[in-house]
């Protein structure tokens, strides 16, 4: 059976303590598990580890500087931050610590903590009087509420021959820990999940359709992140660009409205979570014509147009106790307003806002923003994040409504 680690986006950051070595152990352990693994490393960490033998472990390059000296080619903390599922700071020196708490962004490896979407670990390593000085038991109690989990020090000689608390914890338990926080993401075994996904195209004549810029990254992003909890998962999608990976997703490819509904209706009736994230036309032209439309010399041209059926609200109108549905609104005014009236309009447990005012949110982007509204009057406003990240914490909350 394949790691729950297998595919997942991991920062490895290293600081300067001579625990680094142990972090080489580390990194073979999660890329033997399948995890892509981006090593962010301070400079004072190179003096304890060479970057050659990281990159030659981890496959990519190593990242230290801002900038790569002799090319000028920028790194980015941002992308690296959306990128990553989780980060691991290990070991995590009193310094880093120090700046990681305290926002001071003077390296790459705590400017990427600062970016990062998702997740953060860190495994502190350093003298027994350093480890106990209150301003790092200070520095620790802050990166905590700002829900860092710290991997607590064991106790035993340290590299001062000083006996006590603040040698790193070991390699493989820093794993364990890793392989035990995806775990548990991983609550949708045996679950069964349908999503629409995409726009769809109406068409006019055999060379003409009316369709919206819909990329179905988010519908694709949410495919994934459910078959990884290990859901069965029927995504059917209007006309994408995109591939699916996982095998736990089956996937219909359909072109109008209609026929989306009908693709739609058996997994949507079968599914323990329903999520409808297709832009679907709300109109299709009366008439398809058979060939193509000729200008004939006219200077204009009325096309008469038809309601398309509104897939979530037929397929939500017959939910059945347990069933969880969720619908998105992409609005321009009044958003809430309008969200909570969809809500309650198409019977959706949730809908998940996204403002086409907010920057970097909406359609064909890698990252979106939303705010989730659910049935009990509750709503949710995230930060931006990858689509990736966006869909697990969709699902998150579309689990606690089980
Ligand atoms: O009414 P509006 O189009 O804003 O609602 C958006 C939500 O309803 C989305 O979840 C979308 O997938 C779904 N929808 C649908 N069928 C339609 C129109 C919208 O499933 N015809």
């Amino acid at each position: 059976m394949d790691s729950v680690l297998k595919g997942k986006h991991i920062v490895l950051g290293i600081t300067g303590g001579i625990a680094a070595y142990k972090s080489v152990t580390l990194l073979r352990l999660l890329v033997k598990a399948g995890a892509e693994v981006q090593v962010v490393i301070t400079p004072a960490g190179k003096e304890f580890i060479t970057p050659v033998t990281l990159s030659a472990l981890s496959g990519k390059p190593v990242v230290s500087e801002f900038f790569t000296a002799n090319t000028g080619e920028w790194h980015s903390h941002v992308d690296l931050g959306i990128w990553a599922d989780l980060m691991v700071i290990a070991p995590a020196t009193a310094s880093t610590i120090g700046k990681m708490a305290n926002g001071i962004a003077d390296n790459m490896l705590v400017t990427t903590y600062l970016s990062a979407k998702e997740h953060v670990m860190i495994a502190p390593a350093m003298d027994l009087d350093m480890m106990a000085h209150p301003s790092t038991v200070r520095n620790l109690a802050t990166l905590e509420s700002y829900g860092v989990e710290i991997i607590e020090p064991a106790a035993g000689e340290l590299a001062s021959h000083l006996v006590g608390k603040g040698r790193m914890e070991e390699p493989e338990n820093i794993f364990s820990r890793i392989e035990k926080y995806f775990l548990s993401q991983c609550d949708l075994k045996g679950k069964k999940v349908a999503i629409t996904a995409g726009p769809t195209y109406e068409k006019l004549d055999p060379v003409r359709f009316i369709g919206n810029y819909s990329s179905g990254k988010m519908g694709f992003a949410l495919a994934e992140e459910c078959a990884s909890r290990g859901a069965d998962v029927t995504l059917v999608c209007g006309p994408v660009s995109l591939v699916t990976t996982n095998p736990n997703i089956v996937r219909v490819d359909v072109e109008s409205a209609e026929e989306m509904l009908a693709a739609a209706r058996q997994p949507f009736a079968e599914a323990d979570f329903g999520i409808f994230a297709a832009a679907v036309a709300d109109y299709r032209p009366e008439v398809r014509a058979q060939s193509k439309l000729k200008r004939e010399g006219a200077e204009d041209m009325t096309l008469r147009l038809v309601r398309n059926p509104d897939i979530a609200a037929t397929l939500a109108a017959t939910k059945r106790d347990g069933q969880v549905f969720a619908g998105f609104a992409l609005e321009t005014d009044h958003e809430h307003e309008n969200a909570f009236k969809k809500l309650h309009k198409k019977n959706l447990d949730m809908v998940v806002l996204n403002s086409l005012q907010d920057k970097g949110a909406g359609f064909g982007t890698d990252t979106n923003k939303i705010t989730i509204l659910s049935k009990d009057g509750t709503e949710k406003t995230f930060p931006l994040k990858s689509k990736r990240a966006v869909a697990a914490d969709i699902l998150d909350l579309m689990c606690s409504f089980k």
